[in-house]
């Protein structure tokens, strides 16, 4: 397998080549059957959640090289919850941390917080308003960071709906899902949230507008943005506008007003909850070593599996059907965080950085893509996220889950020899097992929190910013140049790329 270089001019990553190097022919069987105590002291937990790392590539000496790189680790946490400018490129901090913790310390930390705690108030108004209301059914549009923390959290905690509001999603622009719900829709009964911290973005301003239309005047329009102005100037009472602040990054917004329709379905007192499992993992997080630390440990096992083995992807495979949009909201976590290669002083990283994250709900997984898991010429990480008291009366199925969920992890790790080559298995796949007591928001706040940690330090290894995101504008960018072409008001002939070009004609020739 290929494998991308480690530069020579740092002793850490030296060394810990050296030692993956040392453990290159050890299986990881071997290394389990030579270190038995490793299923104990190779795991952690925190709260209802418990972190096992044993079947990792990596041994005692090699595990206490590795977290040489947390050093920075805890200075770097104190400065994020601080409120210090970690975001440099912007110039700002990122405290989601101030949304369900008060653990910053100094003026720019107790002002956000104070900020947040005021705007949870509102929020919890709005939300009664809305619960005294005759509204049925709420909309809410938004996309990327504005859309997945709101509807993962909604959809994998359905148990604890209400059942109060009938909650609906718009995020793609892609009219499809605007023509398929609103014949389900009455607009006297309908609250619309538009949800959008720049309430700049394409998506959610046209599903908005076409929302708006349809309602005429009926029903109630609702907007959480740090452009105030803006959404009063689209046409919603000021009354009915929730902050968001450009101190808030996108992705780690669900804990703020970003998470309104969470509050409808759930309720308040659960909302508060997901924020309560968060302030765990942040405590955790900011007063544990990095030894003991569940953030370091799951960053510093990517750095180890990304830069010192080179594996190029990252497979996170929930076992529960409730955690299934679980893989995108990551992906935009981690690879809009993470997915650079310039580092915060201007220079080129001199290691890879982001993997590529994928995943989907096991076991039903294990008939698509896991035969490339056991047998593919790619090592593929994984986290496995199990669940261990299921919301559900059907214990039979539970046990089913969980014996598929132990025993594809202990099969990728350990392998099998064959009695034909098709028929063998390496083994020597690594992967992270991560156990929720029970999936409830609590311990959804805290498995959230771990990932925000976990990308926020794998950031600090890499020494690139992982608050802003300047990858996404030039796709932006060239879309508003072709829009008026393909909306008739501008002619092919004047678009500079000779494929858009050729390929802009062909869409007008068949439209
Ligand atoms: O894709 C870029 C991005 O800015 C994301 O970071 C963000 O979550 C999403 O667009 C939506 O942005 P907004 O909340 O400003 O509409």
């Amino acid at each position: 397998m290929a494998r991308p270089p480690i530069p020579a001019d740092s002793e850490t990553w030296s060394l810990l080549r050296a030692h993956a190097a040392r453990l290159a022919d050890r299986p990881l069987a071997r290394l389990m059957a030579d270190d038995p105590a490793r299923g104990r002291d190779f795991g952690l937990r925190m709260g209802s959640l418990h972190a096992c790392f044993a079947r990792q590539r990596y041994d005692r000496a090699a595990r206490e090289a590795l977290f040489a790189l947390a050093a920075p680790l805890p200075a770097a946490f104190r400065r994020l919850f601080d409120g210090e400018t970690v975001n440099v490129s912007e110039g700002r901090p990122a405290l989601h941390t101030a949304l369900r913790s008060d653990l910053g310390q100094g003026a720019v930390a107790a002002a956000a917080r104070a900020e947040a705690l005021a705007a949870r108030e509102r929020m919890a108004g709005l939300v009664a308003g809305l619960e005294q209301s005759g509204i049925t059914d709420i909309v809410n549009i938004g996309i990327g960071g504005s859309d997945l923390g709101p509807r993962l959290a909604v959809q994998s905690l359905a148990e604890f709906d209400r059942g109060r509001f009938r909650t609906h999603f718009l995020f793609n622009a892609d009219a499809s899902g605007v023509q398929r719900l609103l014949p389900h829709l009455d607009p006297e009964r309908t609250a619309v949230l538009l949800v959008s911290k720049s309430f700049g973005t394409q998506e959610t301003l046209l599903n908005g507008s076409i929302l708006k239309d349809w309602l005429a005047g009926r029903g109630r329009l609702y907007a959480v943005t740090a452009a105030v102005d803006k959404a009063v100037a689209f046409g919603v009472p000021g009354s009915q506008v929730l902050p968001m602040w450009d101190w808030v990054g996108g992705r780690f917004s669900l804990w703020s007003p970003v998470g309104l329709c969470i509050a409808l379905a759930l309720g308040m007192a659960n909302f508060d909850e997901l924020l309560a499992g968060a302030a765990e993992m942040d405590r955790h997080v900011l007063e544990s070593p990095p030894g003991r630390n569940l953030a370091a440990w799951h960053a510093l096992t990517m750095a180890w599996n990304r830069d010192v083995l080179g594996l190029g992807t990252h497979a996170v495979m929930p076992y529960d059907e409730r955690l299934d949009l679980l893989p995108d909201y990551l992906q935009q976590l981690v690879m809009e965080s993470l997915g650079k290669t310039v580092r915060s002083d201007d220079t080129a990283s001199p290691v890879p950085t982001v993997p590529v994250l994928w995943g989907a709900t096991g076991t039903s997984s294990q008939h698509s893509f896991f035969q490339a898991l056991h047998q593919g010429s790619d090592l593929v990480p994984a986290d496995f996220i199990g669940v261990v008291r299921p919301a559900h009366g059907y214990p039979g199925s539970h046990d089913v889950v969980l014996a598929n969920l132990l025993a594809q992890a202990e099969a990728l790790a350990n392998g099998s020899p064959g009695d034909a080559p098709q028929r063998h298995y390496d083994g020597g796949r690594p992967n992270t097992m991560l156990l929720l007591d029970e999936l409830t928001p609590r311990s959804l706040g805290s498995l959230l929190a771990l990932y925000e940690h976990s990308v926020y330090a794998l950031s600090v290894v890499w020494g690139i910013n992982a608050f802003d995101q300047w990858g996404v504008e030039l796709g932006k960018r060239l879309a508003s140049g072709l829009l008026p072409v393909l909306s008739g008001r501008g002619s092919a002939d004047d678009i500079a790329d000779p494929v858009t070009r050729a390929l802009v004609t062909e869409i007008l020739a068949r439209r």
